[in-house]
């Protein structure tokens, strides 16, 4: 299905796109080597209302559709990857699971500032031991009164250090499995929550990504996200809709990569010519151009059928698969067409190649997504 997007559609795109070039794309690359946090920027997004952007207006959201969203996340990974990911996070993982599994005081004291922009959130599903497997994660919420006492060590959590507002899942019924899992919302400063490593990583190198320690941490129960057991689903829930971001991420990072190669290809001389007009660079661009487009009228299939209340969990991981797959073979190529250039840290390719190596992996691996792709049809009972 070939996508048309609506004028509205296509004025966040632009708006979006004159904030990322002007404002994010400035420091992306000092960032990169500083790790500082995009504080400012992430502010500024804020008060642009892209930080809750398909969260009602009510709850500080701008009530967009999910079309409009991964346009303007693609944006912003254009110009910065490190800062993508946070936005990504907050709008669908955390706003969107508040949204959809909050009660009216959740929304009001947690989702509200979220979808403003005015605090940061991140959400804690990962583990140690528990990657892939979440269902076996070894965090516990123990019910003490009006309270529960949550104990366990997450990893590798996007914006672990800067979050203000954590979701954190934990069992509080082991024997159950899945529905023994619950989400709790837990603030920076309740005592017994630390921040512990802050990771050094090869790419996505302004986001920071933590491990969380909670030891004897005692969380008010009414800050239990739905109901008891529901913490496995409201991860599950929120990932559909975070892999979709996942994608965009993925065709904003190929583009800038494409634009990048496209530039350097067409002024970069060598035997008496440009090296655009060699066959070899020119059927390279011809590849990387049809898998940026395939990938984005995957992402546009998956965003229309989640605004149109379809059941989207498959094409949101084809998406994510083809997207995260397809940024990987196109950064590499777009630095193979810059020669030794690509390898230096003048030019910004080899910035795209190292950000795009964690689109494979975070949010579900390519692994786990085939196993959610071939799960759907094997169970599919109209299917021969
Ligand atoms: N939506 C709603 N419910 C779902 C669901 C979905 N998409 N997928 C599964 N479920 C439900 C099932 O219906 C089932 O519930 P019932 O028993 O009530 O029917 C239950 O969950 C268990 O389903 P499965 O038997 O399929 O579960 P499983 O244990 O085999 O695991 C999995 C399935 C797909 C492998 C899953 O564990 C998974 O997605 N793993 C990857 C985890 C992941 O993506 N981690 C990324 C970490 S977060 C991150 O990276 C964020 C960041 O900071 C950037």
């Amino acid at each position: 299905m070939l996508y048309k997007l609506t004028n509205e559609q296509l004025m966040i795109q632009s708006m979006v796109r004159e904030f990322s070039r002007k404002v994010i794309a400035v420091t992306a690359a000092e960032r990169d080597q500083t790790k500082e946090f995009p504080a400012e920027n992430i502010k500024k997004m804020g008060e642009l209302g892209l930080m809750g952007m398909m969260i009602p207006p009510e709850y500080g959201g701008q009530g967009a559709d999910t079309v409009s969203y991964v346009l303007a996340l693609s944006e912003i990974a254009y110009s910065c990857a490190s800062t993508a990911v946070v936005m990504s996070v907050q709008n669908s993982i955390v706003c969107e699971s508040i949204n959809r599994f909050g009660n009216e005081y959740q929304k009001e004291k947690f989702l509200k500032p979220l979808a403003e922009g005015a605090v940061i959130g991140a959400f804690a599903l990962t583990e140690p031991e528990a990657g892939s497997d979440p269902v076996r994660q070894s965090s516990t919420a123990v019910k003490d009164g009006d309270f529960y006492i949550l104990n366990g060590e997450k990893r590798f959590i996007t914006s672990g250090k800067n979050a203000e507002i954590v979701i954190v899942t934990a069992k509080t019924d082991e024997s159950k499995m899945h529905k023994g899992i619950s989400a709790f919302l837990v603030t920076k400063g309740t005592p017994g929550f630390a921040v512990g490593n802050v990771e050094d990583k090869m790419g996505l190198r302004a986001s920071d990504t933590t491990d969380l320690i909670f030891e004897n941490c005692r969380i008010p129960a009414k800050n239990l996200l739905g109901e008891e057991g529901d913490g496995f689903k409201i991860a599950m829930t929120g990932l559909d809709g975070g892999r979709i971001g996942i994608a965009a991420q993925s065709i904003g990072v190929a583009q800038a990569a494409f634009d990048a190669a496209v530039k350097y290809a067409k002024k970069r001389k060598q035997f008496g010519q440009s090296i655009s007009k060699f066959q070899g660079l020119r059927w390279m661009i011809a590849d990387m151009a049809t898998e940026i487009e395939a990938a984005r009228q995957l992402m546009f299939l998956a965003a229309s059928m989640k605004d149109r209340k379809e059941k989207y969990s498959t094409q949101a991981s084809m998406a994510k698969l083809y997207a995260s797959e397809m940024v990987n073979r196109l950064t590499a190529k777009a630095l193979q067409i810059h020669g030794g250039y690509g390898f230096i840290k003048d030019y910004p390719v080899e910035r795209y190649y190292r950000d795009a190596r964690v689109f494979t992996i975070y949010e579900g691996t390519s692994e786990i997504q085939r196993v959610v792709i071939s799960n759907s049809i094997l169970k599919d009972k109209r299917l021969p």
